[in-house]
């Protein structure tokens, strides 16, 4: 997969990451494809284990079960206690790139995890929920593929996007480009056609929805929308004579 890298001047490349929270659990297969013909670009799996979170999703088994149904890239989003107890069993079981959450982590178990995820030739990511601070990881972005930035707080789908993280979206933007480093930005929740361009334009370039998709009438027209809406701002550009 190419992705297109975030300068000053460039239009970043939008990558869309349906939340297979919001689909329909009992025809996840079914579901994972229809997201795939709907033109996502990623699909996103939301781990949850009943501790870090309050609710129980799915495990690796589930990721596995659902990996030939689908060729997206495997967004793997663990909120869980304990990720690295079981990292070697969602990359065996398909994932393509791992995000893990800062607050699950000691510094070492960081430098651990990375080093598993890129042994296995994965990406790697790291989030965070909207009470911690940007900056303890400011020293470990050249080591990461992708920052996710929460914007609701984890464990539930259809909440509303906090807007008060645009901030901390701005800071982290800049920070990648003072260092010159190629890292993704990542938002989850409350992502919709009225929120994304405020993420976009505050420097996100990847964007998880649950809701705004699979609540649609037709998926295909609402990763469209959620698209077009990040190029509004590019469009209101004054035109030359
Ligand atoms: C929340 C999950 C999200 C969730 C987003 O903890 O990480 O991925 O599915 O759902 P929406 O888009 O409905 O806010
Ligand atoms: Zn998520």
């Amino acid at each position: 997969m190419t992705l297109e890298r975030n300068h000053d001047t460039a239009p970043r490349s939008v990558l869309i990451s349906p939340s297979m929270l919001a689909s329909d659990f009992s025809r996840m297969g079914e579901e994972a494809r229809r997201m795939q013909t709907a033109g996502a670009d990623w699909l996103h799996l939301d781990v949850m284990d009943g501790h870090f979170v309050p609710n129980i999703t799915f495990g690796a088994p589930i990721i596995k079960a659902l990996r030939p149904h689908c060729d997206l890239l495997f967004d793997v989003h663990l909120m869980i206690s304990e990720p690295l107890k079981h990292l070697g069993d969602f990359l065996a079981a398909g994932a393509d790139q791992i995000t893990l959450h800062a607050e699950t982590l000691t510094r070492a178990q960081l430098m651990d995890a990375i080093v598993q995820v890129r042994s296995a030739g994965k990406r790697v990511g790291l989030a965070l929920k909207p009470g911690t601070p940007l900056r303890p990881i400011v020293n470990y972005l050249h080591e990461l593929d992708m920052i996710l930035i929460m914007t609701v707080e984890p464990g539930f789908g259809g909440q509303a996007f906090m807007t008060d993280m645009l901030d901390k979206i701005k800071q982290l933007r800049r920070e990648i480009r003072r260092q010159t480093l190629d890292v993704d930005i990542q938002v989850d929740g409350g992502i919709t056609s009225e929120t994304i361009p405020l993420a976009y334009q505050a420097g996100a370039n990847s964007f998880v929805a649950g809701s705004a998709i699979f609540n649609a009438a037709d998926a295909a027209q609402a990763i469209a929308e959620l698209r077009s809406a990040c190029s509004f701002f590019e469009k209101k550009e004054p035109k030359k004579l």
